[in-house]
């Protein structure tokens, strides 16, 4: 059976956008705040986004929009979008979707509660030890956590077997992706229905089946990028053949200083730092290959080009001029 009602704790950058996205699939959604002045912060948000979501219908109802680049799978099938429907929806998400400061007031039936709050361990275990005697027994428990494993939170949950990882990506209206990731105690059929709530709120679900720090998709594309860089960073080559390189030789789309110019060079600056901390992201035999040397080198390239204001596509430049 599909789930009705969802509870968001944290309503930052993530927690606003899973809000929005699935009130706008028509769930009965409540994001749950610390405090008076968290309500300040996550309001504009829920502006913003009902901006962002009637820009992005304005633009998919063009030819221009109709482009792959440009469709926000999120919002509507290429086949069956209507655009007045879907605004009508966005804005009946808008209004439907309530802030409340009481935690146990906002779990009250809850079918799934996702957690999205900032990414400190000790601050996260404090708040399902809150959490844990306020669920209802029906209530599944997820975490989008990026970098902290399930495993680490699980006994804090008091539901350790109604408990999973699901890992969103920002800006979830366009890049509906979500990563579904079991720990070792999660039951199987709730494994399957997290997976179904995917669905349910058009995203398109992945399993990973064991923990791995990562996920999928930045067990890839972390080490991937590290090592277009060090090829730059330890005189190799340059940015330029290194992206040809990729890109003629498998066919995709983008190679990896412009995959980073569209990230940004200070987000790649905190991944050198922060995802070499997670555990088994970056194997024991990639991290041989680059020596520890490499990773500082790596370090001083980018910080010298976000020092001359290089920050990537959006500022203009970055490893290429826009
Ligand atoms: N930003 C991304 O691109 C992204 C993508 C996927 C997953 N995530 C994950 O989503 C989670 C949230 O990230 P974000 O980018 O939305 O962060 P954010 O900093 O924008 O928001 C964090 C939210 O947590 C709340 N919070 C912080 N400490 C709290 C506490 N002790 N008690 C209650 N609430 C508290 C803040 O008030 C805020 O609403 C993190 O686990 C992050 O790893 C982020």
């Amino acid at each position: 059976m599909a789930f009705n009602k969802v509870v968001v704790a944290g309503g930052g950058v993530l927690g606003a956008q899973i809000a929005y996205q699935a009130a706008y699939c028509g769930k009965d959604v409540t994001i749950w705040l610390r405090s008076e002045s968290s309500i300040g912060r996550t309001q504009p948000k829920l502006d913003q986004l009902r901006v962002e979501y009637k820009n992005a219908i304005d633009l998919m109802n063009t030819p221009e929009g109709k482009n792959p680049a440009n469709w926000c799978r999120g919002i509507a099938n290429v086949d069956t979008f209507n655009a007045k429907e879907c605004l009508e929806k966005s804005e009946k998400a808008y209004k439907s979707i309530k802030l409340e400061l009481d935690l146990a007031k906002a779990c009250k039936d809850a079918d799934i509660v996702i957690e999205s709050m900032a990414e400190l361990q000790d601050e996260k275990i404090a708040f399902y030890k809150k959490l844990a005697p306020v669920l209802e027994e029906k209530t599944i428990l997820v975490t989008n956590s990026s970098t902290l494993l399930p495993s680490t939170f699980a006994p804090y949950t008091g539901r350790a077997d109604k408990y999973c990882s699901l890992h969103f990506a920002n800006h979830i209206w366009k890049q509906n992706l979500v990563e579904v990731m079991a720990q070792d105690k999660t039951d199987k059929e709730v494994f399957s229905k997290v997976m179904d709530f995917g669905l349910e709120i058009s995203m398109i679900p992945v399993p990973v089946l064991k923990e791995k720090g990562g996920y999928l998709l930045n067990s890839l594309l972390v080490p991937f990028l590290l090592c277009g860089m060090d090829l730059v960073a330890n005189g190799v080559s340059d940015p330029e053949s290194v992206d040809k390189a990729w890109k003629l030789g498998t066919g995709a789309p983008r190679g990896p200083f412009e995959i980073i110019d569209v990230v940004g060079l200070t987000t790649a600056y905190n991944i050198i730092e922060k995802y070499q901390k997670v555990p088994g992201l970056i194997t024991p035999l990639l991290k041989k290959m680059m020596l520890p040397y490499s990773f500082k080198k790596i370090a001083a390239m980018l910080k010298e080009k976000i020092d001359a204001g290089k920050l990537g596509r959006n500022a203009g430049e970055g490893f290429y001029k826009y």
